[in-house]
């Protein structure tokens, strides 16, 4: 077979797409580096003024319904002082705009693909499809990776926002390009109140923000720089919040809620204040926890959402107080990698209302009030390199697309709880595991007690280097064809994602997957 320039390019670019080759984390063994503009160049941390991603306005509405549009397209950036960045963004903004969603209305979003017909550097088809991550949507609407929509096509998605309050977000999900699509700045922020959210003293409007933070590296000439790094991942040396490189946000002297999301592509962050104080958990990823949850640094995988409250009281007018990372074990770090934006606390005259963190938040949370002993079920997901691939019990999304999209690894009843328990047997990697539609309980953590920030209902969870988690999950509410998946977007791509179908029948399918020794892989993993 003849390579075209393309492929050659593409190859260069992407090391040889290294599906077969051995992992590899030396970030300059890739000759795709030797473009990569100097650190001298790059932008230094706190010289920029931290922003919030505008909200986005229905375009009309109806008694029960908000109709959005949204075009997806390129737009041109300054990162990089003085150079220019093509990036893509959900109605040209990266981050997309800020939906803040009412429970009980329903949203349409069309989303229209505005994208060039080819990536500018890797030159495949911009595919995309829309994932609102957090949404019990209908399969149909959910952002099936291969549910593509072609440059020039659009999509609407109906969203049914009955869920508990939460910080959801959208991003695409098109299939084998979800990386470069996320990375290229395809991501933004949904949020959802409702009565109890809204009742609760805790910080909001001026004082309820989003952190939508992610890393990027670039080329010497200010386009964005993909590499891989055989397949662990995308990592960058610059850090954005809120598309901007180590900010610096000017805050008041009483508590703020902050609604951090890791929109990076493969990146764990581990938080801490250069003070030392605490934050305050008080969400995580399906929302409100029952108690709020004092930590002085918590693990932060992609995907994940955690809502802090950081009180700047007790700090005098002038201090910078700067969020750190403390990376977890197996991410590629550089220089300013460990920092990610500042505080300056300023004298100005601020609201006394909504200053609080009740000692009870949402003692109700139904996901939280599940019993172990409710469970019918215990299935066990293994997240595993096989042969060169990333798999989850030696599944890939490549078989599922070979079965006719009909090959499922659990056919959970509805309204059935299991427990899942999910694996990473390897002391080489992470993996945040991410299942669609439904919430979940951890339940334990390596046989110990879920950790402090994870006491409350979630979607995604960190797999750790040789950790287990075991989750409780009720299927109710839905039927139909879901994606879990691996939410590190390289590993996701490459090709360790699978699907479940909650199902409303009597007769169970049979279900190789239940059965560990029909699918163990042999040997040492
Ligand atoms: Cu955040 Cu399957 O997605
Ligand atoms: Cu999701
Ligand atoms: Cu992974």
């Amino acid at each position: 077979m003849e390579l075209t320039r393309k492929d050659l390019l593409k190859m260069s670019v992407l090391g040889a797409a290294a599906v077969t080759l051995p992992l590899e984390r030396s970030v300059n063994a890739s000759s795709a580096l030797a473009s990569r503009i100097a650190e001298s160049a790059l932008p230094r941390p706190f010289t920029t003024a931290f922003t919030k991603p505008p909200v986005i306005r229905p375009v009309r509405s109806d008694a029960t319904t908000d109709y959005y549009r949204v075009s997806m397209e390129p737009t041109t950036v300054e990162v990089i002082p003085g150079l220019r960045t093509e990036m893509w963004g959900y109605n040209g903004l990266v981050p997309g705009p800020t939906f803040q969603i009412a429970q009980g209305r329903r949203t349409v979003v069309r989303q229209i693909n505005n994208l060039p017909a080819v990536h500018p550097v890797l030159q495949y088809t911009p595919w995309t499809s829309v994932h609102l991550h957090g949404s019990a949507s209908l399969p149909e609407y959910d952002g099936y990776a291969s549910d593509i929509t072609n440059p020039g096509q659009y999509k609407d998605y109906h969203y049914p926002n009955w869920q508990p309050a939460r910080t959801l977000w959208y991003h695409d999900h098109g299939v084998h390009h979800t990386a470069e699509n996320v990375f290229m700045g395809l991501a933004g922020q949904y949020q959802l109140t409702d009565p109890l959210e809204r009742s609760l003293p805790i910080p909001h409007g001026e004082y309820d923000v989003p952190l939508i933070v992610s890393d990027k590296m670039f080329n010497s000439d200010g386009s964005l720089l993909f590499s891989t790094n055989d397949n662990a991942g995308f990592y960058g040396d610059v850090i954005l919040v809120n598309g901007r490189p180590w900010p610096v946000m000017k805050v008041k002297r009483r508590k703020y809620r902050f609604r951090i999301l890791n929109a990076s592509p493969s990146r764990s962050y581990n938080w801490s204040l250069d003070s030392g104080d605490t934050m305050a958990v008080i969400a995580t990823d399906a929302g409100l926890m029952p108690t709020p949850q004092y930590v002085r640094s918590f693990r932060h995988g992609v995907a994940e959402r955690y809502e802090v409250v950081i009180d700047f009281a007790k700090y005098r007018p002038g201090q910078r107080i700067v969020l750190r990372n403390a990376s977890p074990k197996n991410n590629i770090n550089f220089t300013n990698t460990n920092k990610v934006m500042a505080f300056d606390v300023v004298a100005d005259a601020f609201s006394t209302v909504d200053n609080a963190v009740p000692a009870s938040l949402n003692p109700g949370q139904a996901t939280m009030l599940l019993k172990e002993s409710d469970a019918v079920k215990t299935r066990t997901l293994n997240f595993i390199r096989e042969h060169g691939q990333w798999t989850i019990n030696g599944t890939t999304w490549e078989d599922i697309v070979r079965s006719g999209f009909t090959k499922v690894i659990a056919g959970p009843k509805i309204d059935d709880v299991e427990i899942w328990e999910l694996r990473n047997p390897s002391g080489g990697w992470h993996h945040p595991a991410h299942i669609h539609f439904i919430d979940f309980r951890v339940l334990s953590r390596n046989g110990r007690p879920a950790l402090p920030h994870e006491l409350g209902a979630k979607d995604v969870v960190f797999l750790g280097e040789n950790e287990s988690v075991r989750l409780l999950i009720k299927f109710d509410q839905g039927r139909g064809k879901y994606m879990v998946h691996c939410h590190n977007l390289v590993h996701e791509d490459h090709d360790m994602m699978t699907q479940f179908e909650i199902r409303d029948d009597t007769t169970p399918a049979d279900d190789p997957f239940s059965d560990p020794a029909r699918w163990l892989p042999e040997g040492p993993l």
